[in-house]
């Protein structure tokens, strides 16, 4: 799970897809970093902890890390979390190969026409308000679930 600084939106989208996952007895390893190196090895934004703890998700224990090259390696795929974050990742790759990795979040919900929301952003929300976190919750509440689905169906394949 990708974002710009690792504080605010990844810190949740981890703890909610390492949730999402809980429920399928398969192992997935789940981590989160930030394009942006600014936070490292501090705790998430409070407000992401609170939102968390809200719906019962501890994000509190999480380290804010800076994206790796090795992450292209590790991971199956890197979640980013907007479009900007998206090219960033797509520019920083080490190798082509990595490429089909790359996954912009919001690009699972299928509109009744087949298209996808596939330019959707995860809203920043690190000027703004707890609200603001609220509505980020949601939206990685329902992505996440979405493609926990999409993984185990893949994984099964
Ligand atoms: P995030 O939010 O990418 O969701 O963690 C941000 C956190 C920090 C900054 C920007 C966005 N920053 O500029 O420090």
């Amino acid at each position: 799970m990708v974002c710009l600084g690792n504080i605010c939106r990844s810190p949740l989208a981890e703890g909610i897809m390492i949730e999402k996952l809980k429920k399928y007895n398969i192992y997935f390893q789940v981590d989160s970093a930030g394009t942006g190196g600014w936070h490292v090895g501090s705790a998430p934004d409070k407000r992401s902890i609170k939102v968390g703890t809200e719906n019962g998700i501890d994000i509190s224990n999480q380290v804010c890390r800076a994206l790796v090259s090795e992450d292209y390696e590790e991971y199956d795929y890197l979640f980013a979390m907007d479009t900007s974050i998206y090219k960033t990742l797509y520019e920083r790759s080490p190798s082509p190969e990595y490429l089909n990795k790359l996954k912009l979040i919001c690009d699972i919900n299928e509109n009744y026409d087949g298209s996808s929301d596939e330019n959707m952003d995860v809203p920043d929300p690190y000027t703004g308000e707890i609200n603001d976190f609220r509505i980020v919750y949601r939206m990685l509440d329902l992505l996440c679930e979405k493609w926990a689905e999409k993984l185990i169906n893949n994984h099964s394949k």
